[in-house]
């Protein structure tokens, strides 16, 4: 099957639940034989994002669409320019920790990074990458704190990517996905994503 084909959802779908169970086995075909972070993650926000196009019955159309899908890396893990001469991109990029930066995705451009620092933190992506709990936000004007990529967004919902490492647990980023209207996500929204973020971890080496 061609890959621009995982993203078909075939029209006997009825549930969001449903449709999470289905874009859940088509990340799992997607991601076998690669387990490099970047590549996995390119394909699961265009998957989720795509599939969420065709799928308006339930995810909205129009100005209800979801208008962002994609992650927020934890600095640490992004790989530092290795080629003869990349050097001095290399002091420009600050691989310490205590922040998130923009990872794949499909949308529009989009803050490329999120403080975490303690007491600067700010955000839904900062929020649930520190709690390390999945967050829905019916209404983001009303999220103290709310980062504004997006002037259109109106909801949001944000989970954290957790690696089970022996008997710790550490956040490596978020999934977040964005949406034209209010009360975008719902509890099978936060069901389904919190199981694809344990999958996208899973799937691949950090
Ligand atoms: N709204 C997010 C920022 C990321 S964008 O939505 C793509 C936040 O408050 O953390």
């Amino acid at each position: 099957m061609p890959h621009a084909d995982s993203a078909f959802v075939p029209s006997d779908i009825q549930t969001k639940t449903e449709f999470w169970n289905y874009v859940y086995g088509q990340l799992q075909g997607l991601f076998e034989g690669q387990r490099f972070w970047i590549s996995n993650l390119a394909n699961a926000s265009a998957l989720i994002f795509n599939a969420l196009l065709v799928y308006p019955a339930y995810f909205g159309s129009g100005n209800r669409a979801v208008n962002w899908c994609g992650f927020y890396i934890d600095a640490s893990l992004f790989p530092t320019p290795r080629l003869l001469g990349a050097q001095s991109q290399a002091d420009h990029v600050d691989h310490s920790s205590n922040k998130l930066l923009l990872g794949p995705f499909c949308g529009k451009p989009a803050c490329q990074f999120i403080n975490t620092a303690p007491g600067k933190a700010r955000g839904v992506c900062a929020d649930a990458y520190l709690r390390r709990e999945t967050i829905v936000v019916p209404d983001v004007e009303q999220y103290p704190g709310h980062i504004a990529c997006d002037g259109e967004t109106k909801s949001e919902i944000v989970c954290p990517l957790l690696l089970e490492w022996g008997e710790e647990q550490i956040a490596v980023g978020v999934l977040d996905l964005d949406c034209l209207a209010r009360e975008g996500f719902t509890e099978e929204d936060k069901v389904g994503l919190t199981k694809i973020a344990e999958l996208v971890v899973i799937a691949s080496d950090w």
